[in-house]
């Protein structure tokens, strides 16, 4: 099955425009691949038809045309929707198809789509990312993946133009269930990041001068150092929305529940994101968290 996707020889879709999906369609393009596009709110495919790509109506109109098909939408319920019902992906691809959703979903999601998808021989893959906006611009997102093994050499090419970490997980599922372990240790981390900003400001320290000092040693992390400097600068634009990490937040909870794990970092994160979108913050950046320190002041 390998080589069957390289550029030239193969026919990409692409679902879903926004922040992450946008510029990852642009580096496929970018790598020579016939590229077909759809996304909710057709603007947000404007830049790339100018590019080369070509825009499609409808869900179904792209699946006939392309040998492979990734989804980057928002929520559990849009990949559903696009993958499901006689309109849907499953319905509508030619056989031999690769359906790879690169959303993060739940894991029993990606378990359905994978069992609903066999028994219409197409080949699926879940593969969430990490590394945010910035990753997805610079193509060096971390890409964790589920399903089955010789799918994912199949489908290696298309990643590595998107990413630089690139790694099988195991069966249908394992992307997702790796992702949710990554939220949760980002979770405990973006409170941890804000407590630390909050302490050097109240010090009377220069923060900028601390984060050079600490995120280079063992507190650093991707979040010390690429959202604590917009949470300084009072940035709270998305990168990664508020609304997404609360949905990642509670489908992991609920994984955790069902196997009997206790998450305590979780769930204390979970009920923060919560109180600041209640406060109208949902659409922010998930560093806009240093709000509940800096806006008491
Ligand atoms: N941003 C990050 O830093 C980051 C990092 C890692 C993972 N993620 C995950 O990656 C996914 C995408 O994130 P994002 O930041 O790119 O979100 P986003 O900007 O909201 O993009 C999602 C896109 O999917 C489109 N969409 C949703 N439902 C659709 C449907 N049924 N049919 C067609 N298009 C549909 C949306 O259309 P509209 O334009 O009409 O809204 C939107 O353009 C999320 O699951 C998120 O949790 C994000």
């Amino acid at each position: 099955m390998e080589d069957v996707l390289a550029p030239k020889a193969s026919v990409i879709g692409f679902i879903g425009l926004g922040v992450m999906g946008g510029s990852m369609a642009k580096h496929i393009l970018d790598a020579g691949y016939e590229l077909h596009i759809y996304n909710r709110t057709r603007e947000k495919g404007k830049d790339l038809v100018e590019q080369g790509a070509i825009w499609e109506e409808k869900v179904a109109d792209l699946a006939r045309k392309c040998n492979c098909v990734i989804t980057m939408v928002g929520f559990p319920r849009d990949v559903e929707e696009i993958y499901f019902g006689s309109q849907g992906l499953i319905e509508n691809t030619k056989h031999g198809t690769f359906l790879v959703d690169m959303t993060t979903s739940s894991p029993s999601l990606a378990l359905r789509i994978y069992e609903a998808a066999e028994r219409k021989k197409l080949h699926v893959l879940d593969a969430p990312v990490s590394g945010g906006d910035k990753g997805a611009r610079d193509g060096s997102l971390s890409i964790m993946v589920g399903g089955k093994e010789d799918t994912f050499k199949a489908v290696l090419p298309l990643f590595q133009v998107m990413g630089k970490n690139i790694v099988y997980q195991g069966r249908a599922g394992s992307g997702q269930h790796t992702k949710m372990a990554n939220q949760i240790a980002i979770a405990s981390n973006m409170i941890g990041v804000c407590e630390a900003i909050s302490y050097a400001l109240k010090a009377g320290l220069d923060p900028e001068k601390v984060l050079a000092s600490i995120s280079q040693g063992a507190a650093g992390s991707w979040s010390l150092s690429n959202l604590a400097p917009r949470m300084i600068a009072g940035n709270f634009d998305p990168g990664f929305y508020i609304k997404h990490f609360i949905k990642d937040m509670k489908i992991a909870l609920e994984a955790a529940d069902g196997m009997g794990l206790d998450t305590p970092g979780l769930e204390m994160a979970l009920s923060m994101y919560k109180k600041l979108a209640s406060l109208g913050h949902e659409n922010d950046g998930t560093q806009a968290l240093f709000r509940l320190y800096s806006d008491k002041e």
